[in-house]
């Protein structure tokens, strides 16, 4: 099994580009079930994760081509489709539950695994459920599977969501578009993924207004087309590689950034002493002069500080000057990285969703296990700051959501290698 050996306390200098979001790219491929036409998306990352949905979208029956090295993902659902998304694919990334709403908004009908445990919580799917039944779906769980129906097909609904959730948002979104009559999701998630789902399902005929908003309303139509659409950047994959220049010093332009996808992320990096510039080409950043300084953070739904960069900003906190407070709000079970950062040297204490974390000079190196995806990566990160050599074992998780680490980081000057054989 793979591992990545890093060796610490190298600058880094130069460009990192960022690739198309594996969110977004994941709720835009279960919209090729809409339509009988065909579905291109550009900018795709080239990630485990999205071959995965691939190989879902295959075995519900859409035809799925992979080209130009990954980067474009042709689809296309002209064909019956199968309505059953089976437990040996959905068990491996919970994104696959995102066929519900369309294949139910297709064929009325549809039986979808319930993904199971993950190990950041227990991630369950009752607001999925209950959005779709106030569109008039019936749905029942026997064996582990969700059986959906409706009779005559979905209408459209008030849809309050009892929390932001954004899987939710995608699933009622797509299914409202070929739903009978208007649907309005109260209480939506406004992340940038669901605004450029939206753009997408508009190019193929949606009628969609406020996605972005909490406020979202959708009137249904009676079918929807083809569309070629490029997935926007990852802001998830973006924040990472901003962490890198500021854990290791040096200055990093990460191309095809936008300050607008990063905002409440780069405000603490400002605090922490790290400076971010908005360039023709993407975002600029720099460690200032002398050490980070602790700040605290508290996750919340977009616009607020992404759950999926706690992980990485808690690396940065292990050297910080100072004590800061690392608050989890969206995930219970979301600090599995802090008993890895223990190993290389760090102080941290985790009491319920906070994590206090008490900066230390200089991590030093050890061999860590990767436990979920942004925790893996949380942990090259420390390994780039740490003194000697960091190995970072079950990297198949890294492999789900970020493409060509190894090279990334290696182009800008840090001391990184992929292991096969460890
Ligand atoms: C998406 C992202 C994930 C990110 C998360 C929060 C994708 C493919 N994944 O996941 O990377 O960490 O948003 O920004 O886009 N919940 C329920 N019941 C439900 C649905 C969710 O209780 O029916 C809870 C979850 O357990 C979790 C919270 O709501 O605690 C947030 O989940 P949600 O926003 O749905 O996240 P995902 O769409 O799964």
């Amino acid at each position: 099994m793979d591992s990545i050996c890093v060796t610490g306390g190298a600058e880094l200098h130069g460009e990192i580009p960022i690739a198309g979001a594996k969110n977004a790219c994941l709720a835009l491929m279960p919209a090729t079930l809409l339509s009988e036409e065909p579905l291109t998306l550009m900018n795709a990352p080239r990630l485990s994760d999205i071959k995965t949905m691939s190989s879902l979208l295959q075995s519900l029956g859409s035809e799925v081509q992979s080209l130009q090295d990954g980067k474009v993902i042709a689809m296309s659902s002209s064909g019956p489709v199968n309505t059953t998304a089976d437990y040996d694919i959905v068990r491996k990334m919970r994104a696959s539950n995102l066929v519900l709403g369309p294949l139910l908004a297709r064929e009325g009908h549809a039986i979808v695994s319930l993904p199971g445990g993950c190990a950041i919580g227990a991630r369950p799917m009752d607001i999925h459920v209950t959005a779709l039944e106030a569109m008039g779906a019936e749905i029942e769980l026997k064996d582990g599977y969700l059986h959906a129906k409706t009779s005559g097909g979905l209408k459209g609904a008030k849809v309050p969501l009892r929390f932001a959730s954004v899987g939710a948002t995608e699933n009622v979104l797509m299914a409202a578009t070929l739903a009978k009559g208007t649907t309005v999701i109260e209480n939506a998630a406004r992340e940038p993924e669901i605004i450029d789902l939206a753009d997408c399902l508009t190019k193929m005929g949606a009628q969609i207004d406020g996605a972005g908003t909490s406020t979202i309303t959708i009137q249904g139509v009676d079918r929807l087309g083809g569309a070629t659409h490029p997935v926007i950047t990852d802001r998830i994959e973006l924040g990472t590689y901003m962490l890198a220049p500021a854990i290791c010093g040096g200055d990093v332009e990460c191309l095809g950034g936008r300050m607008s996808l990063v905002e409440a992320f780069a405000e603490k990096l400002d605090a922490a002493g790290v400076s971010v510039e908005e360039t023709p080409r993407g975002l600029k950043v720099a460690r200032k002069n002398g050490r980070i300084r602790a700040i605290d953070v508290k996750t919340e739904p977009f616009p607020g500080f992404p759950t999926d960069l706690q992980a990485q900003m808690m690396a940065l906190m292990c050297t910080a000057e100072g004590v800061s407070h690392l608050e989890e709000t969206i995930f219970e079970n979301r600090f599995m990285h802090a008993p890895e950062l223990l190993r290389m040297g760090a102080s941290i204490d985790v009491q319920g969703g906070i994590a206090t974390v008490t900066g230390v000079e200089r991590l030093k190196g050890a061999p860590v296990m990767a436990t979920d995806l942004r925790a893996s990566v949380s942990l090259i990160l420390a390994g780039l700051a740490a003194e000697d050599e960091t190995v970072v074992s079950r990297v198949y998780h890294l492999d789900r959501g970020y493409e060509h680490v190894e090279e990334k980081l290696g182009a800008v000057g840090a001391k990184i290698e992929r292991l096969s054989d460890r």
